[in-house]
């Protein structure tokens, strides 16, 4: 049981490698397994969504890829420390946008000169140009997201962890964040784990979906997606995958008593 993090020199056969996951946390009925036995690839570059029903385990098992958190059973190496992105932005309220993005530069050591520079490239790679100086309660919720995607960038990982980043947000906002990070996954040749329980999202972004079961959690099915990039959520192939994915993810529901 152990997370490892290989230097960026070492490895570049897997951004993330995770072999025989399990994890328990202590409940009032002794021990609830959460996650069972999950094995699971993401290689260099690859966009991959872990889709479930909400307590399967979701944000469990990207906290442990983080290394937030450590599993019961198995091992997780990845590719140099991932950056995390979650549903909340978790930006300081009372830095601007810009010192924000810079705090994650003088956490990788970034120097003092390069940081305001690195920090506007940034904001234009989100879209958010001339944004530098504002703060967080100027912000729409779109373009907290916007700034928490750049504040992850800042770090320079290989591996980008997103647990449902656009929840909270409305659906035409949702549709522009897609498109960007689709473009900035492009840009950038990151690997992304994206976590969600819209299997719309999963499918609109990914170049593979993973199916989670609940209760413990495991990998229940896998689907390649092979439509091209750009899509829209409404496209056909999009929604006729959906459709397929969501009656599985209905069955393990099903299965498994929840609502
Ligand atoms: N630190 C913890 N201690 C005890 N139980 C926990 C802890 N973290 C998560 N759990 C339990 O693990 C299960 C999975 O939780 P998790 O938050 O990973 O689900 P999820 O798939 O992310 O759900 P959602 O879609 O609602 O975000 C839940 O039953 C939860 O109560
Ligand atoms: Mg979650």
């Amino acid at each position: 049981m152990s997370t490892t993090y290989v230097k960026a020199a070492e490895s570049v056969e897997h951004a993330a490698r995770l072999e025989h996951v399990s994890k328990s946390f202590a409940g009032p009925g002794g021990q609830q397994l959460v996650l069972d036995d999950i094995s699971l690839d993401v290689a260099p570059g690859e966009f991959v969504t872990l889709l479930g029903a909400s307590g399967c385990g979701k944000s469990t098992l990207l906290n442990l890829v983080a290394g937030l958190d450590k599993p019961s059973a198995g091992s997780i190496t990845t590719h140099g420390r991932p950056a995390l992105m979650f549903q909340e932005h978790a930006l300081f309220p009372w830095l601007t946008a810009g010192k924000n993005i810079e705090l994650a530069l003088k956490l990788r050591g970034v120097p003092k000169s390069d940081r305001r520079g690195r920090a506007e490239q940034l904001l234009e790679l989100v879209r958010l140009k001339g944004s530098y100086g504002k703060r967080v309660h100027e912000l729409s919720g779109g373009m907290r997201q916007r700034v928490a995607m750049a504040r992850a960038l800042a770090q320079d990982s290989q591996l980008l962890l997103m647990d449902e980043p656009f929840a909270a947000l409305d659906a035409i906002t949702r549709d522009l964040l897609h498109d960007e990070l689709t473009r900035i996954w492009e840009e950038t040749g990151l690997s992304v784990l994206f976590v969600t329980h819209n299997v719309r999202e999963a499918v609109r972004l990914a170049q593979r979906v993973v199916l989670l079961s609940s209760r413990p959690g495991r990998v229940a099915r896998e689907w390649q997606v092979d439509i091209p990039q750009p899509r829209r959520i409404e496209d056909a192939p999009v929604a006729e995958l959906s459709l397929e994915i969501t009656e599985v993810l209905r069955g393990e529901i099903r299965r498994h008593g929840q609502h």
